[in-house]
């Protein structure tokens, strides 16, 4: 059985739709599983206990990121080896270490206990959704970050699931971590233009120093500290970290990633 956690996610959902009638989903309300019209089973992340894993089994670990995270996903790691799962397939973050700062740093923290683990393992490393492009565009068709004139090789997020379904399907292979991205790396100025010709008005993208995108984001709602931290995770990203595209999407399914422009449509 392919036991996949985060099935109402993003990655989620289009996994569940690659993997067909193959995936036993993880939901926290029966309703969410009824919607997805799958196999599924009522757990928690928070409960290691409730996700449903046997001996042979092959695991998809992944959720949104909350202060309990890292204990949580260590504990379900820790189950999944005393029940002999076959394989954990993770979703992190390209170029993270456990000492990377806010939610990059835990998914460090994970994967560092899941090389440790015994089990076979696979993580996932994208940079960040096409999917989160459009909702960063603000009420005056800004985009307001510190990346400067680093480039990203946003990825769509169903080719991620694709590449999981491949990696939970074949046989289980050698550990190993994919950094995965689209097929070219845009500057977010190249993000905007691509934003203004899919939505039809003027996107544009602003630049902030870090200690201004740190004030714009507090105003926003952010803890003064966590703000810090994101700008400052912005501006290292705008180092050129994420700069370079990788072939794995398509060393895995055989055709290239899909484009910023294709995803937008
Ligand atoms: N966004 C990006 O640009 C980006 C880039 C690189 C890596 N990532 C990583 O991608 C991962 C998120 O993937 P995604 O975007 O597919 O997720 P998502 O759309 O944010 O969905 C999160 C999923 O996790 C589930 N979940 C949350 N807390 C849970 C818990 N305690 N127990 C069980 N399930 C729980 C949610 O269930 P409910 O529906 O019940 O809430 C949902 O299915 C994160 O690890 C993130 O760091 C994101």
């Amino acid at each position: 059985m392919i036991v996949v956690t985060g099935a109402t996610g993003t990655i989620g959902r289009a996994l569940i739709e690659e993997l067909g009638g193959a995936a036993r989903a993880v939901v926290r309300r029966a309703e969410q599983g009824e919607e997805l019209g799958c196999d599924y089973v009522v757990g928690n992340l928070e409960r290691p206990e409730s996700i449903p894993i046997e001996p042979g089994d092959r695991l998809f670990l992944n959720s949104a990121q909350w202060p309990g995270f890292v204990r949580a996903h260590q504990a379900v790691i820790d189950r999944a080896v005393a029940a002999g799962v076959a394989q954990v397939v993770t979703v992190s973050v390209r170029g993270v270490t456990s000492s990377s700062l806010l939610g990059f740093g835990m998914h460090g923290q994970v994967d560092d206990h899941l090389k440790a683990s015994g089990v076979p393992w696979s993580i996932l490393a994208p940079v960040g959704f096409m999917q989160n492009l459009a909702g960063d565009v603000d009420e005056e068709g800004r985009i307001l970050g510190s990346y400067g004139r680093g480039r990203v090789g946003y990825i769509d997020a169903r080719d991620i699931a694709a590449v999981a379904a491949v990696l939970l399907t074949r046989p289980v292979g050698a550990d190993a971590t994919y950094e995965l991205t689209g097929p070219v790396a845009p500057t977010h100025d190249e993000v905007a233009a691509e934003l203004t010709r899919a939505l039809g008005r003027t996107v544009r993208y602003v630049d902030l120093s870090v200690e201004e995108a740190a004030v714009h984001l507090e105003k926003r709602g952010m803890p003064a500290h966590a703000a810090r931290d994101l700008a400052e995770l912005m501006s290292q990203i705008g180092d050129g970290r994420w700069a370079s595209t990788t072939t794995t999407v398509a060393d895995i399914l055989g055709r290239q990633p899909r484009s910023l422009r294709e995803f937008l449509g």
